[in-house]
């Protein structure tokens, strides 16, 4: 293999370096107008009416549009349609949009849109999910404020807290996250002469927004063609809040016969753009003396905003993983997701698991605690291992990396003599510690929906490879790995590859690209491709050599009359007349969950993942320097070693903020933190030194049994670094951020 396994040089790195990309901003269609979203005064209300008067008058000003203009359905959404591409009853969160206006320029749009005068009736709110849970509280939507209610059920539970010597119960609480993309979302809709509705956008699950979009512009989803531009960045934000806006623009754009681009500013972004699921975690462990888990009951709490959005699914993960990578018998895990007056909340990397993994890796590093205990040994006792029966009644058939990623993290963190080291340090101001954590992640979506992808290749007759497929290059990097596995399987120079934009009108709907499926499926799907185009040419040549019998490796046909390269190969098979393009498919293997009974198979493998971090605490101030990191991730097979690496730094540094700083804050639903002045994330000098281990133990089930890296680096560093600051201080922090108030006084200063 030439490329697979090599750190290649990204596809698409030059046309970003030197700035050549071209994001959906850096677009300007003739005679295109720009639209400005009108959002509510109060996060809970009914609208009375809308007076379009004021803005109307300002020169410039084209159109607005309502509700009242959608020709179709007025609710889009990936699981339910509950989510209005314009208000129409009442308005639900501060980030909904009541109106568009549009106009000649993007300044006049964003004036004119302050114009619109708006009556309400304002509704009482509902802002905390456990509030919203109660039988009285304010109703969000009518059928009621539970979204989902998922369970896990393995054992006998009572019997197992029975047996326990020690029993403990704790609380852990998780906040809302912002992505942090650095392109704010932004689209161009125009309706072309045969009537299709046109979009471009920066747009992650293109297939997803093209349905919805045929359900409001009430037309055929063939009819709707979804371009996806360059996308700089999306980290799982550019779902179902993309087809809103789609939504308007396609509205905007037939409404008045002209293109209509809308790009949102970075307040518009994080007023209008889901979160993270803030989650209230409530645990209960039973533990023997010798250290053997016997319960575990968990009880979780996510709030899912105004909106469902993938909030049914996110829960459905944070449930099945639960319980982290362990040995338990007994098990009982109940999960709700519940609507709020709040931002509504969604897909964002790690998808459901940083939550659970930050609760149950700090309850792992207390229960160590409690016996007295060190907490690699007490997770090495209880590590899943081959063979063994997961918290849903799994039983894991592949190789369970969990202790190797376990003991490769601290033997190069140099655990044992750290902690040692540490216990016996000198108390003053900043003072050292050492934490770890460890998970289980499902690889891809599981039980969430039909798991599979397409890629088209077409072979030139100068033996060029043009390849068309249904997967988002969101910055992570599945063109460069598609094109590294389709050049060495045909072998071929990746130079000979063009990998052209994905557009929902050409490519087969490989669903979403999410869930770190991407090089999994796709990659399965690029193989099977491969597969089509060698058999032509291998028929092709059969029938002209007139032989029996013929192998291909490495790019040449060996035959008993000799060998023929590919672009010969290719030659003869065009002068015959065959078809050289071809489309591969792959189907993740089938799984079994059963939602009644809370057990199953959720996913077909699992990815194991250990991370250890250091930091200094300084107990003046309560801040927390990150000194290393090390990441011990299994990720089957690495198709590329130094985007692999690239994953987990970027993980680490998102992690790193999530841990430390990140909270998007809002109070009675008004959001108060909409720009990077308030809203802090981690840069590069605050970086520490990050280790990155690739553990390989290919899947038997996938293409050189690769498997899932982008969301398993972003969730575990948090736990890793709560059990780090109560190694350094003794302190245990369960609620997130771990900020100056919360290390230094155990708990949040409020923004008025
Ligand atoms: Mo992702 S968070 O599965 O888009």
């Amino acid at each position: 293999m030439r490329y697979i396994s090599k750190p290649i040089k990204r596809v698409d790195a030059e046309i970003k370096v030197k700035g050549r990309a071209r994001y959906i901003n850096d677009i300007k269609l003739p005679n295109m107008l720009y639209g400005a979203v009108v959002h509510p005064k109060y996060p809970h209300a009914k609208i009375l009416s809308i007076d379009p008067k004021r803005a109307l008058r300002l020169k410039g000003v084209v159109k607005i549009i309502t509700h009242e203009d959608i020709p179709g359905e007025k609710n889009v959404g990936v699981v339910k349609k509950d989510l209005p591409v314009f208000a129409y009853d009442k308005v639900r969160y501060m980030g909904d949009g009541i109106a568009l206006v549009v106009a000649e320029t993007q300044e006049i749009a964003r004036k004119a849109a302050k114009l619109i005068e708006v009556e309400y009736e304002v509704l009482q709110g509902v802002f905390d999910p456990e509030e919203a849970m109660k039988d009285n509280a304010p109703k969000v939507h009518d059928d009621g404020n539970l979204i989902v209610y998922h369970k896990v059920r393995k054992g006998d539970v009572k019997k197992g807290f029975e047996e326990a010597d020690i029993v403990i119960e704790r609380q852990y609480k998780t906040q809302f996250v912002e992505h942090s993309y650095l392109e704010t979302e932004g689209v161009i809709a125009e309706v072309m002469e045969d009537g299709t509705v046109r979009i471009m956008g920066s747009i992650q699950n293109a297939f997803s927004t093209q349905k919805d979009i045929a359900r409001v512009m009430k037309t055929d989803i063939s009819k709707v063609q979804i371009i996806q531009t360059v996308i700089g960045g999306s980290f799982g934000g550019k779902d179902d809040i993309m087809t809103v806006m789609a939504a308007r623009a396609a509205v905007a754009a037939k409404k008045t016969g002209r293109p209509v681009k809308i790009v949102n500013t970075r307040e518009d972004s994080i007023l209008e753009s889901y979160k993270r699921h803030p989650y209230r975690m409530y645990y209960r462990l039973g533990l023997k003396k010798d250290g053997k888990i016997c319960a575990l009951e968990a009880k979780l709490i996510a709030d899912g905003g105004a909106y469902a959005s993938t909030t049914p699914f996110v829960t459905w993960r944070s449930n099945v993983q639960a319980a982290g990578p362990y040995r338990i018998e007994n098990v009982k895990v109940d999960t709700y997701g519940v609507y709020t007056n709040n931002n509504f909340t969604g897909a964002m990397r790690g998808f459901g698991s940083p939550q659970v993994n930050f609760a149950i890796e700090s309850l792992m590093d207390e229960a160590a605690h409690e016996l007295g205990m060190d907490p690699l040994e007490f997770r090495l006792q209880n590590a899943l291992r081959d063979g063994d029966t997961t918290a849903t009644g799994q039983r894991l058939t592949h190789k369970v990396s969990l202790r190797e990623t376990l003991l490769k993290a601290t033997k190069a963190a140099n655990w044992d003599k750290k902690r040692k080291k540490y216990k016996n340090q000198k108390k003053g101001r900043y003072l050292k510690g050492i934490g770890l954590a460890s998970s289980l992640r499902g690889v891809s979506l599981g039980a969430e929906g039909a798991d599979a992808a397409g890629i088209e290749i077409k072979v030139e007759v100068d033996g060029s490879v043009v390849v068309e497929m249904g997967l988002t290059d969101m910055g992570q990097g599945i063109k460069t790995v598609i094109a590294q596995i389709i050049a060495d399987e045909l072998g071929i120079p990746i130079e000979r590859i063009l990998i052209l934009p994905y557009d929902t009108s050409r490519v087969p709907d490989s669903g979403p690209t999410v869930a770190s499926r991407a090089t999994t499926i796709g990659g399965g799907a690029a193989k099977e491709a491969v597969n089509g185009i060698i058999e032509t040419l291998k028929t092709s040549l059969k029938e002209v050599l007139h032989v029996e019998k013929i192998e291909f490796k490495s790019g040449v046909f060996h035959t008993p009359k000799g060998k023929v390269t590919f672009d010969e190969a290719v030659k003869i098979a065009s002068s015959q007349g065959k078809p050289l393009n071809s489309i591969g498919w792959f189907r993740a293997p089938s799984i079994h969950w059963d939602e009644e009974k809370g057990r199953g198979e959720p996913y077909f493998t699992y990815v194991y993942a250990t991370q250890v971090a250091e930091v200094e605490v300084d107990t003046y101030t309560g801040k927390v320097k990150v000194l290393r990191v090390i990441a011990a991730h299994e990720v089957g097979k690495a198709i590329n070693p130094s985007m692999a690496k690239g994953q987990i730094y970027g993980g680490v540094a998102m992690a790193m903020g999530y841990a430390l700083l990140e909270e998007f804050e809002i109070r009675g639903g008004i959001p108060k933190t909409l720009n990077f002045d308030e809203y802090l994330i981690p840069t590069a000098p605050d970086m520490p030194e990050v280790i990155p281990i690739l553990v390989e133990n290919p899947d038997p089930l996938t293409l050189y049994g690769v498997k899932s890296l982008g969301e398993p680096t972003n969730e575990i560093l948090a736990p890793a670094i709560a059990n780090a600051i109560f190694n350094a201080t003794g302190k245990r922090l369960r609620e997130l951020p771990m900020n100056l108030e919360e290390v230094f006084l155990g708990k949040k200063l409020e923004r008025s």
